[in-house]
């Protein structure tokens, strides 16, 4: 199939190309580099001996979204175009709203009078608010009390809304867990052009010496070593599950937890980090970050039974390829 890849070259649209492309797919790139670099398109084909088809515009552009469509004939469209940083959002609430609502608004739109019947996209667990883990996929949303959180509420709707008015559209919500980790070859990885404030990154930066330790909120969670459980996944294998996704189209709507039900405290994965690696990350344990649940982690039977898709690889490997990226990227 020919894929257009909205927000291909950030984090997780850089791996998924590579996924697509290595299971036989072509792959067309709309990125603006918002957050991102055409250096992740370079490594995409380095890796797989294939040069995405790169157009580098915004997709709340309608008429530059219309011309793509027009320029080209896809089978699906898989949308990661949007700002993700959770603290901006609060403080830059219509910058969230403007991308990432219109973005989906501009590109399901784009798919009905192209006659495109393939949409997946991007959510996240947050959508899941304050529910107790393991989350399930027909838990009722709770309020995720940040914009960011907001958008991918009420892209899901405006997504479930569009598939229920054109029977021939198949929509794939995918909610992701924690993605974290890189192609194992060190050739594309996680780059953010703002301040990093997840977990990974800021390990990343610990152990460097690029700060002076890492600060871990809250050590008096009801957990077995007092530190918040998340459910942390390679984003190979994340970028395998929408090809999963993409490759068992369901009709109407389909919603699937991307994660690999597994919980993994902060001071584990530190742990983990420091063993995968041989270095060491210096840490102080400090107050809970507000907004942070205790534990977060997916039921993963519905991936297994619909798409077929279990994630395979392990919390030391997601450790050994994070730091092999940021080793090879100096
Ligand atoms: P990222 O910032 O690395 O990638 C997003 C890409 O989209 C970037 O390349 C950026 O330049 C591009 N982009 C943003 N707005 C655009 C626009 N209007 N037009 C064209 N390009 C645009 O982020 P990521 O970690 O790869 O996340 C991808 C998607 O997954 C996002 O929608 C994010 O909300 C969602 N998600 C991410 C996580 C996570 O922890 N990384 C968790 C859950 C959901
Ligand atoms: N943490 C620290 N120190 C840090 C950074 C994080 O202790 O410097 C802790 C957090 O308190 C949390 C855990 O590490 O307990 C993971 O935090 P992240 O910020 O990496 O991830 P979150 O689970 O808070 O949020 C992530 C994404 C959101 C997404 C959410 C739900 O950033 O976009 O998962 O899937 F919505």
């Amino acid at each position: 199939m020919n894929i257009l890849v909205a927000g291909g070259a950030g984090f997780i649209g850089s791996h998924t190309c590579v996924a697509l492309i290595e299971a036989g797919h072509s792959v067309v790139v709309a990125d603006n580099l918002c957050n991102s670099s055409v250096k992740a398109l370079e490594g995409v084909e380095q890796i797989t001996g294939m040069k995405p088809t790169f157009y580098q515009i915004d997709v709340t552009d309608e008429s530059a979204v219309e011309a793509m469509f027009s320029d080209n004939r896809f089978d699906g469209v898989i949308h990661f175009a949007g700002h993700k940083a959770v603290g901006e959002s609060v403080f830059e609430p219509l910058k969230y709203y403007q991308n990432n609502v219109l973005s989906t608004v501009v590109l399901a739109k784009a798919c009905l009078s192209h006659g495109v019947n393939r949409f997946v996209f991007s959510s996240s667990a947050t959508v899941y608010g304050a529910n107790r883990s393991p989350l399930t996929e027909d838990m009722p949303l709770l309020p995720t009390e940040n914009p960011y959180g907001e958008t991918k509420v009420m892209s899901e709707r405006i997504l479930i809304d569009t598939a229920k008015a054109a029977p021939t559209l198949s929509v794939a919500l995918l909610r992701y867990f924690n993605p974290v980790g890189a192609h194992e070859s060190g050739l594309i990885g996680e780059s953010s052009r703002i301040e990093p404030t997840n977990l990974m990154p800021r390990v990343i930066l610990a152990a460097l010496g690029k700060i002076q330790k890492l600060m871990i909120f809250g050590e008096d969670y009801p957990t077995s070593d007092g530190t918040a459980i998340r459910d942390y996944i390679h984003v190979m294998d994340l970028a395998e599950g929408h090809v999963a996704a993409i490759n068992h189209p369901t009709p109407g709507v389909s919603i699937t937890n991307l994660g690999t039900g597994k919980g993994t405290s902060v001071l584990e994965l530190i742990h983990a980090f420091e063993k995968a690696n041989g270095v060491a990350v210096p840490y102080e344990l400090t107050e809970r970050r507000p907004g942070d649940l205790a534990e977060c982690y997916a039921d993963t039977q519905k991936a297994k039974k619909e798409f077929g898709f279990s994630a395979k690889r392990s919390i030391m490997e997601m450790c050994k390829d994070a730091w092999n990226f940021e080793q090879k990227s100096k």
